[in-house]
């Protein structure tokens, strides 16, 4: 069966696009990395992309006179691309409502926290501030809102005595490492579907406990 064409964005280090990464390179993995676009001309995984023979682009922000043509030139490499899915991986910039549209139920994003909660910046500082016991990592798909959209995969970390933002990003990441290639994994698959504002996993069986799909009705 023909793989996904999947483009990644990125901004910095670009450690999630390793884990994307890695996954494809098994050629039964049911997705293929087609292009990597980054909106900073030295974003360090754009270097782990040539690494892996992967095309990439540079289109930068600040060159563009507003936000609408910078999404017109990303949806313009996209379809070049044929791209099929696009995947947010520490993408720093918003993108317009149209181009979010656009893209409805095809564009996906990793964010280090257990969403609804811990919207945005600076999430391990506010959920150690907060006292949570738990945070974690959620993929969902993308809507015009920040961080918001249907949950495909979350992990839940436990934050422990004497955590620090750091101690505890790290945690959380090695976490993210698994849970994105697990969510292009099940939608590549053809196993999700979204309904209203629900991603539903068919055949999701008895997942770990800590690694959670939402099972299909
Ligand atoms: C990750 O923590 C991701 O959840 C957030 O931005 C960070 C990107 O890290 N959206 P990397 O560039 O993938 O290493």
């Amino acid at each position: 069966m023909a793989r996904l064409r999947v483009a990644v964005l990125i901004s910095g280090r670009g450690s999630n696009l390793q884990a994307l990464i890695d996954a494809c390179a098994d050629p039964a993995f049911p997705a293929e990395i087609a292009l990597v676009i980054s909106n900073v001309a030295d974003a360090q995984g754009l270097a782990r992309a040539e690494r892996a023979r992967i095309p990439t682009r540079v289109i930068d922000h600040k060159l563009f006179p507003d936000r609408a043509s910078f999404d017109a030139a990303l949806d313009r490499a996209l379809g070049e691309a044929r791209t099929e899915l696009v995947c947010l991986a520490g993408f720093m910039r918003l993108l317009g409502d149209a181009f979010v549209e656009r893209w409805r139920d095809r564009m996906i994003n990793i964010h280090p926290s257990l969403l609804p909660a811990f919207k945005g910046l600076k999430t391990h500082e506010r959920v150690l501030a907060a006292g949570a016991r738990f945070t974690g990592c959620t993929v969902h798909f993308v809507r015009p809102a920040m961080d918001e959209g249907p949950i495909v995969v979350q992990t839940a970390v436990a934050v422990l005595p004497g955590d620090d933002a750091a101690r505890l990003a790290e945690r959380v990441l090695a976490e993210e490492h698994k849970a994105y290639p697990l969510a292009l994994r099940l939608i590549a698959e053809g196993r999700v579907t979204v309904t209203g504002e629900r991603a539903e996993i068919s055949g999701a069986g008895a997942p770990a406990p800590t690694a959670l799909t939402n099972p299909s009705r």
